[in-house]
């Protein structure tokens, strides 16, 4: 799957995206190494604090789906350049993900890929430990 297909699947994510605080929908898509794709949206709550990311809710439906080979993310929002991942996200991508291909777009078409190493610098992991 290329990218622009990968983009595909978190536009259609973020349509499900419940972000009634914050009104910033993202959809997020993650390519798993047998091809498979898991997809996440953003889910706000109440208490703002408790609020999940989409690239996280993707992830964990895939790790929780026993997948532990990535290749790929695309993200999808509204911003104008495209949004990428929390810091907390980068991190939790990092720990299962290594340096996979994070492709950002936003619904008007525009997009980039990076690789997560140039995102994540320099991060603290098991290699630390
Ligand atoms: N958000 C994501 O889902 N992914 C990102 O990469 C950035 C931020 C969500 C969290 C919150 O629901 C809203 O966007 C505003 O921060």
């Amino acid at each position: 799957m290329d990218s622009k297909a990968l983009i595909d699947c978190a536009r259609r994510a973020r349509e499900n995206a419940y972000a009634p605080y914050s009104n910033f929908k993202v959809g997020a898509a993650l390519l798993a190494g047998n091809g498979k794709v898991f997809t996440g949206c953003n889910v706000e709550n109440a208490t703002y604090g408790l609020t999940v990311c989409a690239e996280r809710v993707a992830l964990l439906k895939a790790i929780s789906e026993g997948e532990r080979e990535f290749s790929a993310i695309a993200v999808v929002s509204t911003s104008d350049p495209p949004a990428s991942p929390c810091g907390a996200c980068r991190q939790l991508l990092w720990e299962f993900c290594g340096d996979i291909e994070v492709t950002v777009a936003n619904i008007a078409g525009a997009s980039r890929s990076y690789r997560m190493t140039q995102l994540f610098p320099h991060p603290f992991d098991r290699r630390l430990l």
